[in-house]
């Protein structure tokens, strides 16, 4: 949940003398920003640095971040001709970057992180890469695209079909390079209802789920907003859910008592005072214990870290979890 970050200083450091991109695309700039947080914090796992704009980039879609404006797209998916355009040769080469870095962070966490963490690969979510590819960029309502998925249902299924093969593709190559877990991230799955979401995301997630658990790895997903798709999730394949801070433990446990769920303390709570954040944290652990059905849950945040977030605030969430007797 974004723990490595602008939060951070010497995120903001390497920052300021190397772009984004050259970040995620050099394994020694990777690791370093995704080991400062597991220095300061003595996290359980950590996770891969990078981006799931990824995909599109190496599409060839041109992706950048312009300042305070999110996520531009040079060229966004509108017609056929826009998809048969897509640069789909070489996908693996161009994104090798990405389970290089997993191999480096997983080397570094061995050899200099106490009590080995778990290490976490990422991607996007098919729906949440269409909806920024559509878009062209960040959105409140991605509206074209969800107009896109009724007005075109066959370009809109190509391209999400197209976008979850490479997702699968990548998340098993980061299950290869080292990741125990790997998180598909439908930042915006939620805005669609749940019919949609069965339709266009639920079948996809579960081809992907397939592919990565066939290769030994495990799969979670985060959909934010997404508390009303619990049962539309039901039969997609993962082993584990991430809940945002809006999603009651105890509304996922009753749809399956397998999954194991991760959640869902809301980032706004880490701008109180640390012995707030304390109370705060411990109020969920005992949410979390009091529905979890016996099962194993991940104490973490219900969405990322905000900039500007106090570093004694995430200190006191950890220590709270780390204190708690279960
Ligand atoms: O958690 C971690 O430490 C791993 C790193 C990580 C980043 N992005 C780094 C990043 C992860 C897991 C992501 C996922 C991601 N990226 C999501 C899904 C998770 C979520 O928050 O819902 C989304 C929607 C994106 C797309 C994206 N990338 C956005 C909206 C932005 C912010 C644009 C802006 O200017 O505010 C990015 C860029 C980005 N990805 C940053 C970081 C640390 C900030 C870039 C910078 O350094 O300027």
């Amino acid at each position: 949940m974004r723990q490595a970050g602008r939060y951070l200083p010497g995120y903001r450091a390497v920052r300021s003398v190397h772009g984004f991109w050259d970040v995620c695309h050099s394994p020694e700039l990777s690791t370093q920003v995704a080991l400062e947080p597991m220095r300061l914090f003595g996290l359980d796992a950590a996770i891969v640095f990078s981006d799931i704009l990824i995909v599109p980039e190496a599409l060839g879609l041109g992706v950048t971040f312009g300042a305070g404006e999110g996520p531009q797209i040079a060229r966004p998916l509108r017609t056929e001709a826009d998809l048969a355009a897509w640069n789909t040769r070489g996908m693996d080469e161009r994104l090798a970057f990405l389970p290089a870095a997993v191999k480096h962070l997983r080397a570094a966490l061995d050899e200099q992180i106490k009590d080995t963490p778990a290490l976490i690969g990422f991607a996007g979510a098919p729906f949440t890469l269409f909806a920024y590819t559509v878009e062209g960029g960040g959105s409140d309502d991605f509206k074209r695209a969800r107009v896109m998925l009724h007005e075109e249902p066959a370009l809109a299924k190509r391209a999400l079909s197209q976008i979850a093969d490479f997702v699968g593709a990548l998340l098993v190559k980061e299950v290869e390079a080292g990741a125990d877990v790997v998180q598909l991230f439908d930042t915006w799955g939620g805005l669609l209802d749940a019919h949609d979401y069965a339709t266009f995301c639920a079948p996809l997630v579960r081809e992907i789920s397939d592919r990565v658990r066939k290769k030994g790895g495990r799969v979670m997903i985060f959909i934010r907003g997404g508390g009303h798709l619990l049962d539309a999730l039901a039969g997609a394949g993962v082993d584990g859910v991430s809940l945002d801070w809006r999603t009651p433990f105890a509304a996922a446990r009753r749809v399956s008592s397998d999954w194991v769920l991760q959640g869902n303390l809301d980032p706004v709570r880490l701008f109180a005072s640390p012995e707030r954040v304390a109370e705060a944290t411990r109020a969920m652990l005992d949410d979390m214990k009091s529905s979890s059905g016996g099962r194993r849950v991940i104490a973490n945040l219900g969405h990322g870290i905000m900039v500007g977030t106090p570093e004694a605030s995430v200190r006191a969430m950890v220590d709270a979890v780390k204190a708690a007797r279960w």
